[in-house]
């Protein structure tokens, strides 16, 4: 975890590095610092705590200088303090980490019996004191940055800068991502583009075990260990405020907003409407080789994991592939049963985190197919899959995942469609017809929008309950757990998710007169079962919020609160279900006032397994 900014140019570097952490936020943010070179000294400023304090402390001691590296921490090893804060300086040498050095303890050892004296307690200072020491042997900053990498395990995108070499700026990349940034007569790197968009479009992406050498104004890129790359910059055409809240009082209610252009987007170019087909650009599988396909294994966590678990019930309902269904940080311990038949399809948002990352390196190495849907483009999972499905729900800064959750639907539902069709499950008038009800998912979604003065009715009556238990059957499973987990996160009230027929094998013990119980009973197939499961928490005077279709009757006759969600072909529920759902741990949490954006404990991006 953690994210981090360097800049090399004509302007003062501490406002530019500062405005990047900012955009960072998401990556950490229990410490912050930033370090600039002047002359041939340093200045460092550090504080624990949010961006702010570090703000306040440069208003107080500001720093000037060209160069400049910083950093927004989420603590791992070593708890979050100013003095575990980065950078973290040894003699000359000014380092900014994000990743995990996995032998930092034996080298730590090495280091203080050379006779470093280390400061903090984190693995990141092992890295300057390294630096330093073969800065011993050499006065060729980069050689002795190389030497020093080479000894490392683990990960790192690192930011290394040098007292005696005023005007050089290193940064590595290995396992942690890390972008470059190329402006006139400047330079930018940092953890992700929202950092450094608003100074420059043209992006060179790092990619492991490549080194970056910025100098005298130029930037040479090579291997770290040492032979010359010559990278391409690509445009990023992403505009500054697309990541900013536009107008929301926090991203998170902004990016619930978002829903139906991001389901929009991710729709366009693809849908092969006469075919009843779908174009997925980046997919990278033929016909023939999806019809080799015996098996599928979907690898996610968190709310990934949930859209996962909806993707199962859309892929075997249609293509009739068996699918299982693995919590990432579980799949590769369990010594899966995987083979050239089997195709894996990781989900993830970030594209960064390391347990799905490392679930789909362990599926490569035994043999799968393997495939991405991912939000970032060229994050780590997008680039290691063999076939990606991009979703373009745009950045997503708040910490609580929501538009990524249905553009992760979208691809779910659009890459059924096309493997229906590769392996003849799926007829022409089938996915004619399927097409025809995603299409109308995002004008349904403005409607679900137009929910939210109701749910925050609902959020003011029930928002001091200590427990919240959420029901659905079938595909709306998965809603009620994703709806139990984004009012666990953002408002810290203990929530669960239950199949409702499993409820009376154990939780329906806890239901009394104090429970509020979220059933999910839009009219379906199993719509009279989800009513006699509702019955039974009325029985126990639980208290029910049920969500139900437009027009019921039935339903709102019987709940004691109701929020009724526009009507859609039933596959496609699990989307319109999500945003009163969204809103209703929203307004909760806003209600408690609670950090809604970046919730206590939590990180966007979990790079750490
Ligand atoms: C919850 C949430 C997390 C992420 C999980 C996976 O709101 O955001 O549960 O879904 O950490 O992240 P990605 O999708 O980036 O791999």
């Amino acid at each position: 975890m953690c994210g981090i900014v360097g800049y090399i140019g004509g302007h003062e570097a501490t406002p530019v590095i500062l405005e990047g952490l900012k955009k960072l936020e998401y990556r950490g943010y229990d410490s912050a610092g930033i370090a600039t070179l002047a002359g041939s000294g340093s200045g460092i400023r550090r504080s624990e705590g949010k961006l702010v304090n570090l703000e306040k402390l440069l208003r107080e001691q500001p720093l000037s200088g060209v160069i400049g590296i910083g950093h927004t921490r989420w603590a791992t090893h070593g708890r979050p303090s100013e003095i575990n804060a980065h950078p973290h300086k040894a003699g000359p040498v000014i380092v900014v980490h994000n990743g995990i050095i996995e032998n930092y303890l034996p080298l730590r050892e090495q280091l203080k019996q050379s006779g470093h004296i280390f400061k903090s307690e984190t693995d990141t200072e092992v890295i300057s004191h390294l630096v330093e020491e073969k800065l011993k042997g050499t006065s060729d900053f980069a050689q002795a940055v190389r030497q020093a990498l080479a000894e490392l395990r683990g990960a790192y995108a690192v930011c290394i800068l040098n007292e005696r070499e005023p005007g050089t700026l290193i940064a590595a990349k290995l396992g942690s991502p890390m972008v470059v940034g190329l402006g006139e007569g400047e330079f930018f790197v940092a953890s992700d583009i929202p950092a450094i968009l608003a100074h420059t479009r043209e992006m060179v992406f790092m990619e492991d075990g490549e080194m970056v050498v910025f100098r005298a104004g130029a930037v040479a890129f090579s291997t770290i260990a040492g032979a010359p790359l010559d990278k391409k910059a690509r445009h990023i055409d992403w505009s500054p405020l697309m990541a900013e809240k536009g107008g929301y009082r926090h991203f998170m209610l902004k990016e619930i907003h978002e829903q139906p252009r991001a389901v929009r987007d991710t729709i366009a170019g693809r849908l092969l409407e006469n075919e009843g087909d779908v174009y997925l650009e980046d997919l990278r599988f033929s016909d023939e080789q999806l019809a080799a396909v015996r098996r599928i294994v979907i690898v996610a966590c968190g709310t990934s994991w949930h859209a996962a678990l909806v993707g199962k019930f859309y892929i075997e309902g249609y293509c009739r592939i068996p699918v299982e269904i693995d919590i990432a940080s579980e799949f590769r311990y369990r010594n899966p049963v995987i083979d050239g038949t089997t195709l894996v399809m990781v989900i993830s948002q970030s594209g960064e985190t390391a347990d799905t990352l490392a679930a789909l390196r362990e599926a490569k190495s035994r043999g799968a197919m393997s495939m991405a849907i991912c939000n970032v483009l060229d994050s780590s999972i997008a680039r290691e899959a063999t076939g990606v499905i991009y979703t373009h729900a745009g950045p997503e800064i708040g910490v609580a995942s929501t538009k990524a959750f249905v553009t992760q639907l979208t691809a779910l539902y659009l890459f059924t469609i096309r493997l229906g069709r590769a392996v003849r499950a799926i007829d022409a008038p089938t996915g004619q017809g399927m097409i025809a009800s995603l299409k109308k998912v995002p004008t349904l979604l403005e409607e679900a929008l137009k929910l939210n003065a109701d749910t925050e009715r609902i959020a003011r009556k029930y928002m001091n309950a200590r427990d919240f238990l959420y029901l659905g059957r079938g595909k709306n499973f998965p809603i009620a757990l994703e709806g139990a987990l984004k009012l666990k996160e953002i408002s810290y009230i203990h929530a669960e998710g239950y199949p409702a027929g499993e409820m009376k094998h154990g939780p329906i013990a806890l239901i009394d007169e104090d429970m509020p119980v979220v059933m999910l009973a839009p009219e379906n197939s199993a719509f009279e079962k989800t009513l006699s499961n509702m019955e039974e928490v009325i029985a126990r005077n639980g208290r029910v919020i049920a969500l139900c279709s437009e027009g019921d009757q039935e339903v709102k006759g019987r709940a004691e609160d109701t929020i009724q969600i526009p009507r859609i072909d039933e596959d496609l529920d699990p989307f319109l279900l999500s945003v009163p759902l969204q809103l209703l741990a929203y307004h909760i949490a806003v209600l408690k006032g609670t950090d809604v954006d970046q919730p206590r404990n939590l990180a966007k991006s979990v790079t750490v397994e």
